[in-house]
Parts: structure tokens; C-alpha cells; sequence
């Protein structure tokens, strides 16, 4: 934890050094992006911070990430965090860009021209990949572009999933998002219809005739990376017949270790035998869902009715094996199975892309950083940074983590933005254009820039077309009619 004395006091001692505003630009305007740049204006009087996106709405996964029957649960969480956001776009001290892209809109090196700091925290879009076998197959996705998909995201908004060609889907994986996906398959559309989720997506779903969703993972109950309140959701659904094999359930001493060091592991797998022990499996024609174990992704198959389409998954067959109880890995057995399945998600993990003149590690696809410094090089003995870059969030410690998370790694990543300015690291003796340059730079570029008064242009139009339709929001999904309502 930041010691907060401390930072104000450096903050202070700055304020004396030099007349002009410090100016960061933070990438990005996710969680990571909004609570570094709250952490910066709380902190430090003179800092002066702009967020840009490539998106002309803000929040990141916060919008188009968080499943949209989520904002129903008691605490709201995704509306306290957005509204704790919102105040933080209006401090004067702030300015969001929205519709700004880096890598394309402007370069990296032209950002650290303009601001005496960087923060790069923009997420990660991108996947983990298999490398199996037929990957390539139609009706074979990635958990994040389904997500997008029935979120709304302008990028996705036709990705348009064949959900009428089968009744069977598996998903790869067995984390909260994999859990979000296939309640989104499984839930009565009456009750998602109450949600903002987008209006393509809930036409689909209606018509869908996906009845049975196998959730697999390569590991075993006690592995499961769910968590016990997002895996009682799904549980919970109406009309669901929940199908756990009982001999899966069976645990070894390097289980019982693993449960008795982590209390989440301890709590998903009582769920899960709870749910197998109480006979979740109702009478036939109700919506299924399997938990399958140990079973480790081996190629996909293509149909044999439906030429060059999905037609079903090869898994291996796998026992753990690991020294380490708290690292049990799967081990192929060289048994293998087949699930038939006309669509597959894959949901193993999302990936950040790297960007122009940015150190980027490929093989963990992170920014290589210490604390939220990024590194120029990390590979020689003296560790060398790059001055005045820093990294959070998602693309600081890779794809995992709640909304809270990126508020603890917010403050590590302004803990050395903090050091930088008390070592003289990091001065604004020389002016910096900030955001007037910016502004003139994307101007010249002919850019539509939405600020973020556009942005709450496009936050009413969605308000008022949901109130019509008794539900949050109607979200606006393509970038036509989001760059219009911002812009006009
Ligand atoms: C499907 C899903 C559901 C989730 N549900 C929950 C939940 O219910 N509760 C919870 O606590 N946590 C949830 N999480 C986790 C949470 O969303 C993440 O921890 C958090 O959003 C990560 O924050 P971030 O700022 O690093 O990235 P992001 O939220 O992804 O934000 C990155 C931002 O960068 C922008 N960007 C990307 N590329 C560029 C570029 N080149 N130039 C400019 N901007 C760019 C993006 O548009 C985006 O706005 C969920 C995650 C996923 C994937
Ligand atoms: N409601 C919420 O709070 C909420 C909702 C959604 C997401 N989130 C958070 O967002 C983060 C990302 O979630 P996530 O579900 O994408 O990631 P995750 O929690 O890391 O889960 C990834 C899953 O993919 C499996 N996997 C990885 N590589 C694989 C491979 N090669 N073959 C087969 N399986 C593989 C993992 O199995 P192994 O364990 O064997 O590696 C694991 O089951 C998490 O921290 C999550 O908690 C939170």
C-alpha cells in the first residue's frame, strides 16, 4: 500500500520546483487507465492528466467486458465504479480523447513528445491461441469476441454466431469468463432482455437453439478458476439442469493440500460437489450444463454433415502431476475423447497486443516492467528503464484480476511515477504541448476526437432508447451512429 503522506509531501516539494503542469497522458481509459489517473490528480496538484481510447465510450471492460445481467446484483458494482469514473473525467484537471487510437491515431513516440509521462494501460484484445488442430474452423471463437459481440462492441457487433445450426456448445476453459459465456447461452432471454446486453445479441439468443453447453477444463474441480460467488450465479439458473460426473470429484492429498492454502478453490469445489450430490440434473428438454474435467484441448473436427464447419472437440484425456500441490499441471494420458458441438469458445485467456517503438514480452504478453516502470531492456544485468513510460493494469500483470485489482496496481504504478518526481527523474522544467498539442496533432490528421461531453451525448441517447424499452440502456453499437451522437 502507497504510503499517502509520503506522496503528498513529494507532490508538495514538486509544486515548488517548477510553474508549469506536469502533463501525463494515461492510454487506455479502463479501470486501470481511470484509477491511475484519479490516484495522479488526488496526489499530485500540479498534474494535469488527459486519457485517450480508441473507442469513443469509455470504461473499457467495464462496458463491454462485465456481462450484462451482472449490474442486476445488489452492490451494482460496474455503476459504482462508472460513476466513480465519471467524476474523476469532470476534475479540470482532466481530459478524455475518445475515438484516439495509439498505434494508429498517433504514434508512441509523438505521446512522449507531447507529455512529460506516459501511462500505458490499454488492456489487452487480444487471445491466447490452442495451437491445436482445425483452430481455424468456422463456428470456433474466442471467448472475448462472443463477449464483445453481446455487448455491444462496435468492432463485433457482426460477428453474428451461428446459434441455430446445433444445440450443443463447449466452452475451453473454466474461469469467471467462461462462466459469464455460457450463462449468456444458457439464461431464459426473458430475463437478459431486462439487461443492456445489445439488441443483436438478444435476437439471436431468442432464436438460439443451443440447449446443452459442455464447460471444459484441462484440470480438475480443486483447479477450477472460477470463483464460488460467480460459480453460485450459474448454478443458480432457472430451469438448469447442472451434469457433474461424480468420479471426477474424487480428490488427492495434493488436492486437499491445495484447498486447505487457498479458500476460493476450497469453496468452488463444495459447490460443485454440492451441486452433483443434489441431483442439479432435472427432467430432459430443460437447457443442460456439464462440468467436464480433465480434459485437455486436442483438435477440433469438422462436421461431417456440414462440410468445412465445426462438427466436434478431440480432447485428451489427463491426470495431474506437479511436486508442487499449489501447481498441479494436466498431463495427457494418451486416452482420448470426442464432443460433438457446432460452436466452441474459447476461453483460455485474453492477450495484449504490442504496439510501435514499446518493449513488449511476446512469450507472457505484458509490457516488461518493475512496479509499473517499463523496462527498455530487461534481458542485460543493470536493469535500464524507459524514462517517463509506465504500464498498468491488464497489460502491466497480464489477463487477470477484478476491477478492484487494477485499483491496488494503479497504486503501485503511481508509487514510482511519485519516486520519478522526487528523484528529478521526472520535471516538467520544459513545457510540454499536453493537450492543446495534442489536439492541434489530431485536428491536422482530420480525426474525430470525442470528449467526453460526447461521450455522456451517447450515454443519454442509450439511456433514453432503454427507458423505452423498460431496460438500462440501449446501447449504440455501431461506429457510425456512436461517432454521430457524440459528434453532432
Ligand atoms: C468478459 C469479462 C468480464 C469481466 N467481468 C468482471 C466483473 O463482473 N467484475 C469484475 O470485478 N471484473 C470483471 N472483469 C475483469 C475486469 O474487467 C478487468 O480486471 C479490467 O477491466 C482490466 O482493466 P484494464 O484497464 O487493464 O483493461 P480494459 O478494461 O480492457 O481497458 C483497456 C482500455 O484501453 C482501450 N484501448 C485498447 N487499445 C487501445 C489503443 N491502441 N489506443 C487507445 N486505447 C486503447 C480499450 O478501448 C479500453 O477502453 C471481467 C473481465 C472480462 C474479460
Ligand atoms: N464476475 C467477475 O468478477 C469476473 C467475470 C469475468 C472475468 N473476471 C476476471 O477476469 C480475469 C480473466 O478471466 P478468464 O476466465 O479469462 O481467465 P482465467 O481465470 O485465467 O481462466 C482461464 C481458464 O483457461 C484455462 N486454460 C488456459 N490455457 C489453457 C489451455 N492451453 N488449454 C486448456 N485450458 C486452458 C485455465 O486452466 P488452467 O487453470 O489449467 O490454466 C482456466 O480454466 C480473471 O481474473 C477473472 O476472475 C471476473
Amino acid at each position: 500500500m502507497v504510503n499517502l503522506m509520503k506522496l503528498r509531501l513529494i507532490s508538495r516539494r514538486f509544486s515548488s520546483f517548477s510553474s508549469n503542469p506536469l502533463r501525463v497522458c494515461v492510454v487506455g481509459s479502463g479501470p486501470a487507465g481511470f484509477y491511475t489517473a484519479e490516484k495522479l490528480l488526488k496526489t499530485h496538484e500540479r498534474v494535469e492528466v488527459d486519457i485517450i481510447d480508441r473507442l469513443p465510450t469509455p470504461f473499457g471492460l467495464v462496458r463491454s467486458g462485465v456481462a450484462p445481467d451482472h449490474p442486476e446484483t445488489k452492490e451494482n458494482l460496474p455503476q459504482i465504479v462508472t460513476n466513480q469514473f465519471t467524476r474523476v473525467a469532470q476534475n479540470e484537471r482532466c481530459s478524455f480523447f475518445g475515438n484516439v487510437s495509439l498505434g494508429s491515431s498517433i504514434t508512441l513516440a509523438e505521446l512522449r513528445e507531447m507529455y512529460n509521462a506516459v501511462v500505458l494501460s490499454y488492456g489487452a484484445e487480444s487471445d491466447r491461441s490452442l495451437g491445436i488442430p482445425g483452430e481455424k474452423l468456422p463456428g470456433i471463437y474466442a471467448a472475448r469476441e462472443f463477449v464483445w459481440w453481446y455487448n455491444g462492441h462496435p468492432d463485433y457487433r457482426d460477428l453474428d454466431p451461428d446459434l441455430k445450426s446445433t444445440d450443443t456448445a463447449v466452452i475451453l476453459g473454466q474461469g469467471n469468463v467462461a462462466l459469464d459465456v455460457a450463462r449468456i447461452l444458457l439464461r431464459p432471454t426473458a430475463e437478459l432482455a431486462k439487461t443492456d446486453i445489445a439488441v443483436h445479441a438478444l435476437n439471436a439468443l431468442e432464436e438460439s437453439s443451443i440447449r446443452k453447453v459442455y464447460l471444459v477444463g484441462r484440470r480438475g474441480p480443486v483447479q477450477a478458476a472460477c470463483t464460488a460467488k460467480e460459480l453460485r450465479e450459474i448454478l443458480g439458473t432457472k430451469d438448469l439442469g447442472i451434469h457433474i460426473q461424480q468420479a471426477d470429484l474424487v480428490t488427492t492429498p495434493a488436492d486437499e493440500i491445495e484447498m486447505k492454502n487457498n479458500r476460493i478453490r476450497r469453496r468452488v469445489y463444495e459447490l460443485l460437489s454440492k451441486a452433483a450430490s443434489t441431483g442439479h440434473a432435472r427432467v430432459p428438454s430443460q437447457r443442460e450444463l456439464h462440468f467436464v474435467f480433465f480434459r485437455k484441448p486436442d483438435g477440433f473436427l469438422e462436421s461431417d454433415g456440414r462440410n468445412g464447419q465445426l462438427g466436434g472437440v478431440r480432447f485428451e484425456k489427463t491426470t495431474l502431476k506437479g511436486d508442487d500441490e499449489l501447481k498441479q499441471v494436466a498431463v495427457g494420458t494418451g486416452v482420448h475423447e470426442d464432443i460433438s458441438c457446432g460452436l466452441a469458445l474459447k476461453s483460455i485467456g485474453y492477450k495484449s497486443v504490442p504496439i510501435e517503438d514499446l518493449p513488449f514480452d511476446s512469450y507472457k504478453g505484458i509490457v516488461p516492467n518493475i512496479g509499473g516502470r517499463v523496462l527498455a531492456d530487461a534481458s542485460q544485468d543493470h536493469m535500464k528503464y524507459e524514462t517517463g513510460l509506465y504500464v498498468c493494469g491488464w497489460l502491466k500483470r497480464g489477463p487477470t484480476g477484478i476491477i478492484g485489482t487494477n485499483l491496488y496496481c494503479a497504486e503501485e504504478t503511481l508509487a514510482c511515477i511519485s519516486d520519478d518526481i522526487e528523484k528529478g527523474i521526472l520535471t516538467s522544467n520544459s513545457p510540454k504541448p499536453g493537450k492543446e498539442g495534442l489536439a492541434h496533432l489530431l485536428d491536422s490528421r482530420n480525426q474525430r476526437v470525442v470528449s467526453f461531453d460526447g461521450w455522456e451525448k451517447i450515454d443519454a441517447e442509450e439511456k433514453r432508447r432503454g427507458n423505452l424499452k423498460n431496460k438500462p440502456r440501449e446501447k449504440l453499437t455501431t461506429w457510425e451512429e456512436l461517432l454521430k451522437v457524440a459528434c453532432e
